[in-house]
């Protein structure tokens, strides 16, 4: 009796749950062929008017899916009492929310409340990569868009200051390895950080120290000047590299050099692991294309949605 109600239960729990949000690369082949080419084309446009784009998408791709999975919960505006993750404190960096917005309104009226939001930041980040000079991947789609959104989670995603282990917490609670953490951090190649994000580091570091010894001593003084102690300078700040809008592997070259500019990158050589993937990574752009394609696919799978919502700053 016990065994057939135990057989009864399971056989009704595969029948009632699908199997998950199954991500593939034909998902829109039936129901909007041209998803992706409109994606690209909106991401195109926008990069074409502001250089800053690119890294602006990169960066919200993997803000969403390190809160709640992909699910567009990053593209939701708050309502009433409730603030949402884009007007959360690690929001400086947020911007370019219109152009997933341009795409969103163009494939709606192509074929209406099929492409989920989470999906059409998945294809901009890709193409923002692209766009930027580096490797190129077909997406697998499929995701759906989340109905909840709070300013509060944002202290779930990992902070500039954050050591090794504390780095390798964040992204192994989200099923990412040491080795995807190594690739990622490679975004790091594209856009632009406000003094707030390394300030840790060049002022008052520790009590022997007011500058991190593990940063090159006249890139720490370049940083200092652009970030005073008093800084009074609303959105003053670095570049991630010198070649801030072409995605290469310099970013790895600047870590063995001490010129990163935050914590969570120098961080990278203090273990065996990840800092021979920072040396492999530094002499092969090709090593690291190719890690990093594999790392964004992984991140980029985390889902969590339950709609496709049809405004992508509102539930429906
Ligand atoms: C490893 C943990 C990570 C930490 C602690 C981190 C932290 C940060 C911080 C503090 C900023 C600067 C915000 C500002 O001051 O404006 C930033 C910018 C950026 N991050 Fe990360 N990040 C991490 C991983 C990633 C990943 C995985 C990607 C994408 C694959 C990424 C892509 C970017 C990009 C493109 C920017 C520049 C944004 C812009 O110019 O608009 N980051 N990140
Ligand atoms: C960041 O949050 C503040 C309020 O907390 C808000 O005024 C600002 O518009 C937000 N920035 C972005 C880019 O959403
Ligand atoms: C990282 O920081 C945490 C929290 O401050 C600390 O407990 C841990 O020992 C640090 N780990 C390393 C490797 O420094
Ligand atoms: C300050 O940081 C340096 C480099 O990480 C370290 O060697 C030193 O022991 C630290 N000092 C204190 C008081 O923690």
């Amino acid at each position: 009796m016990v065994v057939i109600v135990a057989l009864l239960s399971s056989l009704l729990i595969f029948s009632v749950i699908p199997p998950g949000n199954a991500l593939s690369l034909n998902y829109y082949d039936k129901t909007c062929p041209d998803t992706d080419l409109i994606v690209t084309n909106a991401v195109k446009n926008a990069v074409m008017k502001d250089k800053t784009v690119p890294a602006a998408i990169l960066r919200m791709h993997f803000h969403d899916c390190f809160i709640r999975g992909c699910d567009a919960s990053v593209l939701l505006n708050s309502v009433g009492k409730n603030t949402a993750e884009k007007d959360g404190p690690p929001n400086v960096s947020l911007h370019a929310f219109h152009v997933i917005d341009d795409a969103k309104k163009e494939l709606e009226s192509l074929c209406p409340g099929v492409v989920s939001c989470a999906d059409i930041l998945a294809l901009a980040a890709r193409d923002a990569v692209v766009l930027s000079g580096g490797p190129n991947w077909y997406v697998p789609k499929g995701r759906k868009d989340g109905r909840t959104s709070k300013a509060s989670e944002t202290i779930q995603m990992p902070a500039p200051t954050f050591n090794i282990s504390q780095l390798q917490q964040s992204f192994s609670q989200r099923g990412l390895s040491m080795d995807d953490l190594v690739a990622l951090s490679g975004g790091h190649t594209i856009g632009f950080s406000h003094c707030s994000s390394f300030r840790n580091r060049i002022h008052n570091f520790n009590s022997t120290h007011d500058i991190d010894p593990s940063m090159h001593p006249s890139f720490a003084e370049s940083l200092k000047s652009i970030c005073p102690h008093n800084n009074k300078v609303k959105n003053a700040g670095a570049n991630m590299d010198p070649s801030s809008t072409t995605f290469d592997n310099t970013y790895y070259k600047l870590i063995l050099q001490g010129k990163s500019l935050f914590s969570s990158d120098q961080a990278l050589l203090t273990s065996p692991q990840t800092k021979d993937l920072v040396s492999k990574f530094a002499s092969s752009q090709e090593a690291f294309s190719k890690a990093f394609v594999k790392s964004m696919i992984k991140m980029s799978s985390i889902t969590g949605g339950q709609e496709v919502r049809k405004d992508c700053k509102v539930v429906n």
